[in-house]
């Protein structure tokens, strides 16, 4: 096991800038993912640890390894890298059995058959197929072809492990239990590993520390619910969960900790703690999650809605859009000020208006306007 340094990672390709000015440190034993849309340069970043693809610029280290630097011209082969690899199409080889796909990197590596005989027990087990190891791969679903692909990298024991979006191949309902089995599994094998998706679920639920990228560039670093809770900018909080943006304008200028007041487009006005100083005429973007906004009840200030006391809050006028029943709760479609608002309720609110409750604490308010999806 080792740890794994990242710094100013830079790829291009021709003229797109796949990767740019990455710096990451990944502590041993750690389970980090990498986390963003489709083309954010993911895929990039995990095939230059590997060696898969030299990077144009920066260095890579592994425990005491220099695997990559730029400035020095040294370039480790992949084989001589020790990382462990599994991509979302499995790649068994379908002629062989488990147990003879699962030997195939030790035969290799020339590991004598008794020894190769008694890894093979063991990581089968360890990934729950031993008693599949004289199956085809056509024997098995999708998920266990998946669990024997990772067996086979387990089995030569890499130094780290890359897995690189490894259940998008699975239906929703093998991708949930899969994901279980993986949460499981990782706290078992204890190994240092780079996680790449777009899927939040699975980087909320696996990680210890979730690396949000956008356009090439790191976003934000940080804890799961950090990077819930308290999102560097829009795109991260847009990314991860749904985000409701509020573009308003600051008439009550408060320092940072301190409450301001907020003017929305249509003239209401609304209070907020401010993360950081709001000065007065400023344009900001106030988010909150769909499960801090209530229904107003009359009179109470708050209403509605699962979590502790209301506590302080604005009410607010809307405009009921849409209402759809979503299993347990429904959810409803709001115009508020001109944004659009999504909002979760118990029942189905009645009408065509709602008076929305927002916490004083709890929003984010973020400079400048809205250029995010609504
Ligand atoms: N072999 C390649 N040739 C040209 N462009 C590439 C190649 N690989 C990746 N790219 C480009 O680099 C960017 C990042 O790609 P990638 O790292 O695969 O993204 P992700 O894995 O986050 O979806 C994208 O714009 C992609 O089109
Ligand atoms: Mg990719």
């Amino acid at each position: 096991m080792a740890d794994l340094t990242i710094q100013g990672l830079t790829k291009r390709f021709g003229g797109v800038t796949a990767v740019e000015g990455v710096d990451l440190h990944v502590a041993d034993g750690e389970f980090v993912t990498l986390l963003g849309p489709s083309g954010c340069g993911k895929s990039t970043t995990l095939a230059a640890v590997a060696g898969l693809d030299r990077a144009d610029g920066g260095r890579i280290q592994v425990g005491d390894r220099v695997y990559f630097d730029a400035a020095k011209g040294i370039y480790l082969p992949p084989e001589a890298r020790n990382c462990g690899l599994v991509f979302q199409s499995y790649a068994l080889w379908p002629h062989m059995t488990v147990a003879d796909n699962v030997a195939f990197p030790l035969t290799l590596r020339k590991v004598p058959a008794a020894e190769r005989r008694r890894r093979i027990e063991e990581v089968l087990a360890l990934v729950e197929m031993e008693r599949y190891a004289a199956r085809y791969p056509h024997e098995l679903s999708g998920g266990q072809q998946q669990r024997v692909a990772l067996a086979r990298t387990l089995v030569y024991r890499p130094a780290i492990l890359l897995l690189d979006e490894p259940l998008s191949n699975l239906d929703a309902k093998l991708r949930d239990r899969a994901r279980a089995w993986l949460a499981e599994l990782r706290t078992r094998l204890g190994l240092t590993t780079i996680y790449v998706t777009h899927d939040q679920i699975e980087a909320l639920s696996l990680s210890d520390r979730i690396v949000v990228m956008n356009g090439g560039h790191i976003a934000q670093i940080g804890a799961p619910q950090q990077i819930y809770e308290q999102p560097a900018d829009p795109f991260v909080a847009d990314f991860i969960g749904t985000t409701n943006f509020l573009p308003a304008r600051v008439v009550g200028a408060a320092p940072a900790g301190g409450r301001a007041v907020l003017e929305l487009a249509d003239g209401q006005r609304l209070e907020t703690v401010a993360g950081r100083a709001a000065a007065a005429g400023e344009r900001v973007t106030l988010a909150y999650r769909p499960e801090q906004m209530r229904v107003a009840t009359p009179g109470a200030g708050a209403g509605e809605g699962p979590g502790e006391g209301p506590g302080e809050g604005s009410v607010l006028a809307t405009r009921i859009t849409s209402r759809s029943y979503v299993g347990g709760q429904w959810q409803v479609g709001l115009d508020l000020a001109g944004a659009a608002i999504r909002l979760e309720a118990r029942t189905p609110p009645a009408g065509d208006t709602l008076d929305l409750w927002l916490p004083h604490a709890g929003g984010i308010l973020f400079r400048g306007g809205a250029d995010v999806a609504a």
